[in-house]
């Protein structure tokens, strides 16, 4: 691609996929060509309000006729693998949302694809560069809180406003009602991301995958059973020899939450808030409170456009950078096959009830 043509992209979801031409939209070297869903009304509607000038109902007609370089896969996780194998099948690059895929398998079969057909492939993770994050991690590894052994990661959700939720797809049920869906296993796939981001390669994993709330009500009042889980519980051991136990679990008080706290031999730290807008916070040694850190401006995207999430913002500046400009893409699909492979081993361990070593494969004896 020639440096001064805007990258042109194809999405293939209109749930969050909207989000995402929002992001798109607002990038300088970027365009949002076509858009794909399987409801011709309501993807002709999002891609009226969206000024989105190609329209499709099957995704391999728009990978095969449309104008675009790329595709912004935005579909439930196990439709990621078809629709990015079709992309990059036709040379063209693929940006996916978490998770990767709906099993190690399909996962490592597009990381394969990705790394042999010469195209960028990039994981839609916005959590790992909200400026928060990055500012996160730095400060972890110049030595804030000396040496960290010890974490806690709590996300509660408010599942029965989540199931009756009305912007998404029909189809959103279904990673709750078929057991194939993953539940929160897998939507929640950034929170094990950002973990891998901050703590670098687990060791091994303990862990539980349930269904604390059995019956969902959604937006069209119909009442389902629910197959997949909703309450996921680990206690993960990594190479640097921090501990991390996290829980994800179903909560009715009319919000999501997010707690993370660090623990170290010099301090602590404590990420806590709105997933999408948290708070930083640290401890030094003789402190006995939290403090609130005022993230540096360092941190933002320097053309971040009014309105728009710097952490998605951020991730789109990459992937049109790592396709016109060469440079390397993170997170990619490697990444995405390190979450799955730790969101796998959970499901594992809670269905045999032993704990799952993750020195193989990719992992083997990387220290963080
Ligand atoms: N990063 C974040 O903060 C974030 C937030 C939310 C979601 N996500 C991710 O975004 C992805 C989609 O989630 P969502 O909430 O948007 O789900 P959703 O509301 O269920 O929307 C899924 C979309 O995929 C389309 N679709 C499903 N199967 C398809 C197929 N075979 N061909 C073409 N289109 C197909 C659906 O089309 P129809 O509606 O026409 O059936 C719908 O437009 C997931 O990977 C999720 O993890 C990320």
């Amino acid at each position: 691609m020639q440096a001064s043509e805007p990258l042109r992209i194809g999405i293939v979801g209109t749930g969050f996929g909207q989000q995402t031409a929002r992001v798109f939209q607002a990038h300088p070297r970027a365009q949002v060509a076509a858009i794909c869903g399987r409801d011709p009304d309501r993807t002709a509607a999002v891609a009226a309000e969206l000024a989105i000038p190609y329209t499709f109902t099957d995704y391999h007609e728009m990978i095969s006729s449309a104008p675009i370089d790329a595709v912004a896969v935005v579909t439930p996780p196990h439709i990621h693998r078809p629709v990015a194998e079709a992309a990059m099948s036709r040379g063209k690059h693929v940006l996916c949302q978490k998770p990767l895929a709906e099993s190690v398998e399909s996962a490592r079969a597009m990381r394969d694809l990705g790394a042999t057909s010469g195209i960028v492939h990039g994981m839609d993770q916005q959590f790992r560069t909200m400026p928060v994050t990055l500012y996160l991690k730095d400060f972890l590894n110049e030595g804030a809180i000396g040496r960290p052994h010890s974490a806690v990661e709590q996300i509660q959700i408010d599942i029965w406003g989540y199931y009756a939720y009305r912007g998404g797809s029909p189809s959103k049920a279904t990673w709750f009602t078929e057991p194939t869906g993953g539940g929160f296993l897998l939507a929640l796939g950034w929170v094990w991301d950002r973990q891998l981001f901050l703590f670098g390669s687990p060791r091994s994993v303990d862990g539980s995958a349930r269904i604390a709330i059995p019956e969902a009500t959604l937006a069209d009042g119909a009442r389902v059973r629910t197959k997949a889980p909703d309450s996921i519980h680990a206690h993960v051991e990594f190479w640097s020899g921090l501990t991390l136990i996290t829980q994800l679990a179903p909560a009715r008080w009319g919000q999501h939450r997010t707690r993370l706290e660090i623990l170290g031999d010099e301090g602590a730290l404590l990420l806590s808030g709105p997933a999408s807008a948290p708070v930083l916070q640290h401890a030094g040694v003789t402190d006995g409170n939290y403090r609130t850190l005022t993230i540096p401006e360092r941190y933002q995207p320097s053309d971040l456009p009014p309105g728009v999430d710097a952490g998605a913002f951020m991730i789109a500046d990459r992937f049109v950078r790592a396709v016109i400009d060469g440079e390397p893409m993170s997170p990619s699909f490697d990444d995405g096959l390190r979450t799955q492979e730790l969101m796998e081993a959970i499901g594992r361990s809670d269905e045999t009830g032993t704990r799952q070593e993750l020195s193989s494969g990719i992992h083997a004896g990387i220290p963080s």
